[in-house]
């Protein structure tokens, strides 16, 4: 696995990489296993895999949280390697933003409500260096997680809108034995906040059962924003059912939708989906 750094080294490898297929995988390194999946299904799907490591300053809304994001560069690395990633890419901040850097990229809609509604600028910051790195590895392929279902959604909106080249392909979600979707922000749970946090993935598999035997919407969601406050969740910003490509509410299940859910524990915010 090569690793670069400046841009300038990534357009050189990137070139040497000639007429193979590439897939590119974005991330914020403290890799793990959903990482691993995106990787091994870009292996899948094309030729060469380059994957990216950096930590986006511009979709931080709140610094504290920037700065206590976990930063594992070298086990990154590690891991990358073991699972046949190609190319490792890791620009400096100024690599990726200039002195003088201007331009924001602003899905309007599909990025406004839920996490676009608690994280003022978190997708714009988001959707802007995506497509940087879409723009400068030129994949033929991007993987995203359905971990993060919105901002898949964002991805595919603003690809489409801008011509960008290049198929979205979105992953599943990796779960622990429990059911708790993996995060590199699990690790900032306590071992009690982590066991509780299974009620998480639990209260959507019953929110999404009684909507699919038809029970009404509405108590179905209640029942499971209770059963996170049973569990010591401290607040839910959103637990709502969407339609899968708009992100907007819907009464009732047609076409695709996806229970979309936020909420607290200790310090630490979770977001996890289901399809229904
Ligand atoms: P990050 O949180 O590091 O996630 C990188 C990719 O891994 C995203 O596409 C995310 O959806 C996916 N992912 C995370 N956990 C997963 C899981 N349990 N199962 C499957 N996929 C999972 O998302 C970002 O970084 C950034 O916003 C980024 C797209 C890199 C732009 O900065």
């Amino acid at each position: 696995m090569q690793t670069v750094r400046t841009s300038e080294e990534l357009t050189a490898a990137r070139a040497k990489l000639g007429d193979a297929t590439v897939a590119l995988v974005p991330t914020m390194g403290a890799l793990h296993a959903g990482h691993m999946a995106l990787i091994a299904e870009a292996k899948r799907r094309a030729d060469k895999v380059v994957a990216s490591v950096f930590v986006n300053p511009a979709q931080f809304n709140d610094a504290g949280d920037l700065a206590r994001y976990p930063r594992t560069e070298a086990e990154d690395a590690r891991m990358l390697k073991a699972q046949g990633c190609d190319l490792l890419w890791l620009p400096r901040a100024e690599d990726i933003y200039p002195q003088k850097f201007a331009t924001t990229v602003h899905v309007a809609g599909v990025s406004e409500r839920w996490e676009g509604a608690h994280r003022p600028g978190h997708f714009d910051g988001v959707a802007t260096v995506v497509a940087k790195l879409l723009l400068s590895v030129k994949p033929d392929v991007a993987l995203f997680g359905e971990k993060d279902f919105q901002q898949l959604a964002v991805i595919r909106r603003m690809v489409m809108d801008l011509n960008i080249a290049g198929e979205i392909v979105g992953v599943p979600t990796v779960r622990d034995a429990d059911g708790l979707a993996l995060s590199s922000r699990n690790a900032l749970l306590s071992a009690d906040e982590r066991q509780r946090a299974a009620a998480f993935p639990a209260a959507l598999e019953q929110a999404r059962d009684a909507i699919r035997r038809g029970d009404p919407e509405g108590p179905a969601i209640d029942q499971a924003v209770n059963l996170l406050r049973n569990a010591g969740f401290s607040r839910v910003d959103y637990f709502v059912l969407v339609d899968a490509e708009t992100l907007e509410p819907v009464a009732h299940p047609q076409g695709e939708t996806r229970l979309i859910a936020a909420a607290v524990i200790g310090t630490t915010r979770l977001i996890d989906n289901l399809s229904v």
